[in-house]
C-alpha cells in the first residue's frame, strides 16, 4: 500500500511533500521520492530505504520557483525496491506517482517498446508516464484521458508535466486518493493524515473520478465535469492513521477485502490463475511439497496442505519450522520447499529455507516484504501485497497467505475458481451489524477456564488460527483442535465453563462436525457455533452466508474469529496492537 502526496501553491513544497510522506510512513515502504516542476525544469529525487535517505539527498537541492510537486512512498509489488523502481517515474517532460497495479502493463510496455520508447524500470507504473508522453500532442488533459482509457487495474495517480507546469493531473480507481484546497493552495494524499492542518475539508475521490487542478479543482466522472463532494477532514492525525478505528488490528481486519483484491489482481482472471512470478517449468519434476512456517503463517500453510493435495494431487506436508529444522528431515530433490512469512525475517523459517537450499531443493516464498531475508534467499517469491501489517496479531497477512495458496493450488491443477475467489473476497467485507453482534456476544466469554476452537478439514487450521488470535491478544487460554479428536480426551474438560467455538461448514463433513458439537453440548460445555445452518444444542450462534464453496465459508468464519478475539481483548482492556511478550517479527530462535 504505497503512499501518495501532491501539492500546488504551497509556500514550502519540499517541506509539505516530505512531512506528508512521513505521515504515511505507517503504511510501510521500501523507497521514496518526490518530483517538482521548478520554473521550467522537472526535478525528480528518489532514495531507497527510509525517508531520512531522501531528506539527506534533498538537503543540497534548492528549488528556485517550484510550481507543483508530487511525492511517493513505495511498497514493492512489481520490481525490486531500488532507486530506479522508486517513484516518481519520469519521462522526457513529465513525472508520475501511482498506487495500485496496472494489470495490462506488459502489453502496453511491449506496444511502446515497438515504437522505440525505452523503459528503465521494472515497474508497471512507468507505462503511465511513457504512454502519456506518447499520446501528448499539445493537450495534456486529452493525453491523460487517453492513458486512463488504455490502462486496466487499480490506481491512484498524480501526474505533472513541464508542458503545463501549473497543473496536476489526477485519477482514482481502486486505490484511495483525496484532494483538498485552501484558497489558491491545493493538496493531494492517499489518506487524510498529511492534509490535516492544511485544509478543513476534502474530496475523497470515488472510483472512476479524474481531473486536474490549475486555479481550481476540475473533477470529472464519465467524461462530464462534476461538483466536488467535500467532507470535513479529521482533526486528530493519530486517529486518522488508524482510519478512525480503535486499533490498527481492527483497521486491518476491515481492510482485508481490499487487500485481497490487491492480492488477486492480475492473478485471479476469468481465464484462470496467472502468476507473473512463476512459470510451469519451475514445477516440473515436483512430486512432493513441504511447507515450512511459524505461528499464523504455519496455519495458512496447513490450509495449503489440504488444498494442494486435494486439487493439485501433490503430496504436501506443512511443518512448524522450529521442529523441521532440527529433526533432520528427508529432503529429496523432487520436493518443492515453500516458506510462508509475513515479515520475511522469522529466524526458524529462514533457517529451514537455507537447509532446503543446501539440499538442492527448489524453493518458493510467500512473503509480504520484498527484499526481506527470506525473499532474497528463495528461488521464487509470490508477494502477498498485504501492505504493512502494524498489528502484532496477524490478520490481513494470513488472509492473503491463504488466498495465495488457494490460487497456487488452482494454478497447479489448472482449476478455475474465479467466481468463488471473488465471492470469498466479498464475504471478507466486515458487516457492521455482525460486528455489533460480536461486540455484544464477547462479554459472555471473558472468564471461564479456556476455549476450544474446533473444526474439520480446512476448518481445523482455521480453528488453530482462531485460538491463536484469542490467546495472543486476550491472554485467555485457547486451543484449536480437530473436532473429531475431542472424544479422545479433551471432552473430559467439558463443563459450563469450557467455551467451545465450533466452525461448522455446510460443505465439508457437516453431519460429523455437528455430532461432535452435540457430544460437547450434551456434557454442558458452552458452545458458540458459526455456520450457515442453525443447529439446536448450541448456546450462541453466528450465521454466515449460504454458499456452495468451503473456502467462501472459510473466509467469512475467519473474519468472525478475528473480530471475536478483538472484542474480548478490548473488553479485557488489553493493548490489542502490542500484546505483552510478543514482537511483530521473531528474528531470534
Ligand atoms: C501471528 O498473529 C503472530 N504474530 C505470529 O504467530 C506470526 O505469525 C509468526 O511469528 C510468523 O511470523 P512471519 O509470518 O512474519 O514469519
Amino acid at each position: 500500500m504505497c503512499g501518495i502526496v501532491g501539492c500546488k501553491g504551497v509556500d514550502n513544497i519540499k517541506e509539505f511533500l516530505i512531512e506528508g510522506l512521513k505521515e504515511l510512513e505507517y503504511r510501510g515502504y521500501d523507497s521514496a521520492g518526490i518530483g517538482v516542476i521548478d520554473k521550467e525544469d522537472l526535478k525528480v529525487i528518489k532514495a531507497v530505504g527510509k525517508l531520512v535517505n531522501l531528506e539527506r539527498k534533498l538537503k543540497n537541492v534548492k528549488f528556485i520557483d517550484p510550481k507543483v510537486g508530487i511525492g511517493h512512498t513505495r511498497w514493492a509489488t512489481h520490481g525490486k525496491p531500488t532507486e530506479i523502481n522508486a517513484h516518481p517515474h519520469r519521462g522526457e517532460f513529465s513525472a508520475v506517482v501511482h498506487n495500485g497495479i496496472i494489470e495490462n502493463y506488459q502489453e502496453i510496455k511491449r506496444f511502446l517498446q515497438e515504437k522505440n520508447i525505452e523503459f528503465i524500470s521494472q515497474t508497471d507504473t512507468e507505462v503511465i508516464v511513457r504512454l502519456f508522453e506518447y499520446y501528448y500532442e499539445g493537450d495534456s488533459f486529452e493525453a491523460f484521458k487517453k492513458v486512463l482509457d488504455r490502462i486496466d487495474g487499480a490506481y491512484a495517480i498524480l501526474l505533472i508535466t513541464k508542458k503545463e507546469p501549473q497543473k496536476i493531473f489526477f485519477a482514482k480507481k481502486g486505490s484511495p486518493l483525496i484532494v483538498a484546497n485552501n484558497n489558491d493552495k491545493f493538496f493531494f494524499a492517499s489518506s487524510d493524515a498529511p492534509l490535516i492542518g492544511y485544509a478543513s475539508a476534502a474530496c475523497y475521490l470515488e472510483d472512476g473520478e479524474f481531473g486536474y487542478v490549475d486555479d481550481k479543482i476540475h473533477l470529472f466522472k464519465d467524461n462530464k465535469e462534476v461538483s466536488l463532494n467535500l467532507k470535513p477532514l479529521p482533526t486528530n492525525k493519530e486517529s486518522a492513521k488508524k482510519g478512525g478505528f480503535r486499533f490498527y488490528m481492527e483497521k486491518e481486519i476491515y481492510e482485508q477485502a481490499d487487500v485481497l483484491k490487491e492480492n488477486t489482481l492480475g492473478r485471479n482472471t476469468k481465464e484462470g490463475i496467472k502468476f507473473d512470478e512463476l512459470d510451469k517449468e519451475f514445477f516440473e519434476g515436483i512430486n512432493n511439497i513441504i511447507i515450512s512456517a511459524c505461528g499464523t503463517s504455519y496455519h495458512a500453510g496447513l490450509v495449503g496442505k489440504y488444498l494442494l493435495e486435494r486439487d493439485a494431487k501433490i503430496r504436501t506436508n506443512a511443518e512448524v519450522a522450529s521442529e523441521l529444522r532440527y529433526r533432520n528431515p528427508l529432503l529429496t530433490k523432487d520436493t518443492l520447499f515453500i516458506v510462508i512469512s509475513q515479515s520475511g525475517e522469522t529466524a526458524d523459517t529462514l533457517e529451514t529455507l537455507k537447509m532446503a537450499k543446501r539440499a538442492g531443493l527448489k524453493t518458493l516464498a510467500l512473503c509480504n516484504v520484498d527484499n526481506s531475508s527470506i525473499v532474497r534467499e528463495a528461488d521464487k517469491t509470490i508477494l502477498l501485497r498485504a501492505g504493512i501489517e502494524k498489528g502484532v496479531a496477524s490478520t490481513k497477512a494470513f488472509a492473503t497467505q491463504v488466498m495465495t495458496l488457494w490460487m497456487l493450488s488452482n494454478y497447479l491443477s489448472n482449476k478455475n475458481e474465479y467466481e468463488a475467489i471473488n465471492e470469498a473476497i466479498e464475504v471478507t467485507k466486515v458487516d457492521g451489524a455482525l460486528h455489533e453482534k460480536i461486540k455484544r456476544l464477547s462479554k459472555r466469554y471473558l472468564h471461564g477456564h479456556g476455549f476450544f476452537y474446533i473444526g474439520r478439514d480446512i476448518f481445523y487450521p482455521l480453528a488453530l488460527e482462531g485460538a491463536l488470535k484469542l490467546k495472543e491478544i486476550s491472554y485467555i487460554h485457547a486451543e484449536g483442535y480437530p473436532a473429531g479428536e475431542m472424544k479422545h480426551g479433551p471432552i473430559a474438560l467439558a463443563d459450563p465453563e469450557l467455551f467451545v467455538v465450533a466452525l461448522l461448514s455446510k460443505n465439508i463433513l457437516f453431519e460429523k462436525t455437528k455430532s461432535n458439537i452435540e457430544e460437547l453440548s450434551s456434557r454442558d460445555a458452552t458452545i458458540l457455533t458459526i455456520s450457515s445452518e442453525y443447529i439446536d444444542m448450541t448456546d450462541d450462534f453466528i450465521k454466515i452466508k449460504e454458499t456452495s464453496h468451503p473456502m467462501v465459508e472459510f473466509f467469512e468464519m475467519m473474519v468472525i474469529t478475528q473480530l471475536l478475539a478483538l472484542e474480548v481483548a478490548i473488553r479485557r482492556g488489553n493493548d490489542v496492537d502490542m500484546p505483552r511478550n510478543l514482537a511483530k517479527s521473531v528474528t531470534v530462535e
